[in-house]
């Protein structure tokens, strides 16, 4: 068993970026850099997107470039285009996350273009990136079924794979965009990207929409995945895609994952104490069950 499990955190994009409160720049800077100090492997800061899109991260140059960065971690952001790519290169990204979706109709809502044309603007994405010393990772939406096509392909998801696997990308995220997933599922597809595909850093990325998240995380683990993108407090969702919902929330991720034995270097403490934070920031309860419960290790006085 391979105990090392790497946790990337996307709340400050995923959480963010479909809030109707626009959050303060500074606030998304003091969130980050408490995030930055709780053990994570990557963090993605936000996007590089239109901000007639994803207004709620208009402020991508100032966040990206204000935060303190912690050396440990890989600090990434979403990018479409490569429009968004010399924001993200000129605000000093680790890592680009590129985007597009398995399903025509996610993508045409998500990025108002086909898939084809999608897959040409990434291609033009790397190679105006070429040497520079970024990494690329490719975010897959929909890879699990999508909110208006239904089902998906896995050959289409695996063409893709390989299509971006050629052009020599450093990752690929399967997302559960809309929590479409369940575990025999994810169980067989994890299988086959593991078996075929493990030189790439394979992360799965999952919405806790019809509360599977968990469940789903583990049966990647058994199929031998071990990078996942989570949401502290659990808040998160695509605003293009009907009924989306919050990311698999970080904190119960890591309790679970801890129990169980895995090392995700993730302080738990610091990490509930920021989850703790976003209630007022985006002015709503947050999904977090460990925020409200606490740990296993909670015990309460007894009296009777
Ligand atoms: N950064 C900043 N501005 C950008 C941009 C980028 N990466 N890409 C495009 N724009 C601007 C254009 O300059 C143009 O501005 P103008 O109207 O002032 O001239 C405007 O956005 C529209 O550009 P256009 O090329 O016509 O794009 P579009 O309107 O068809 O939108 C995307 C395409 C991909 C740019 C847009 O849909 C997008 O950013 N989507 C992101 C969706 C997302 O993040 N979803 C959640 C994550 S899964
Ligand atoms: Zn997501």
């Amino acid at each position: 068993m391979n105990s090392k499990v790497y946790i990337q955190e996307v709340a400050p994009r995923d959480g963010f970026q479909g809030e109707s409160r626009f959050i303060d720049t500074a606030d998304k800077i003091s969130f980050i850099n408490h995030l930055s100090n709780c053990g994570f492997a990557k963090i993605e800061v936000t996007s590089f997107t239109s901000p007639k899109a994803i207004p709620a991260l208009s402020d991508a140059e100032t966040v990206m470039k204000g935060i303190v960065r912690n050396s440990s971690v890989v600090y990434s952001s979403l990018v479409p285009n490569v429009r968004g790519a010399q924001r993200a290169l000129e605000s000093g990204v680790d890592e680009l996350n590129l985007v597009m979706s398995v399903s025509e109709s996610h993508n045409r809502s998500n990025l108002r273009m086909s898939r084809e044309a999608s897959f040409s603007a990434l291609v033009d994405v790397i190679n105006y990136v070429g040497n520079a010393t970024v990494s690329i990772n490719v975010s897959l939406s929909t890879v699990f079924g999508c909110p208006f096509d239904g089902n998906v392909d896995f050959a289409s998801v695996l063409q893709l794979v390989d299509r971006f696997a050629e052009l020599g990308v450093d990752g690929i995220t399967f997302c559960d965009t809309t929590g479409m997933a369940y575990p025999t599922q994810v169980q067989k597809i994890s299988s086959t990207l593991v078996e075929h595909y493990a030189p790439l850093d394979l992360t799965m990325h999952f919405h806790n929409t019809r509360g599977m998240a968990l469940a789903n995380t583990l049966a990647a683990v058994d199929a031998g995945i071990y990078r996942f993108d989570s949401s502290v407090g659990g808040i998160g969702g695509c605003p293009f895609a009907p009924g989306a919902s919050g990311n698999t929330c970080t904190e119960d991720l890591v309790h679970m994952l801890h129990l169980m034995g895995y090392d995700t270097g993730v302080d738990l403490g610091m990490l509930v104490a920021t989850a703790a934070q976003l209630p007022d920031m985006v002015g709503h309860e947050i999904p977090s069950y460990i925020l409200k419960a606490g740990s296993r290790e909670k015990q309460h006085s007894f009296s009777c």
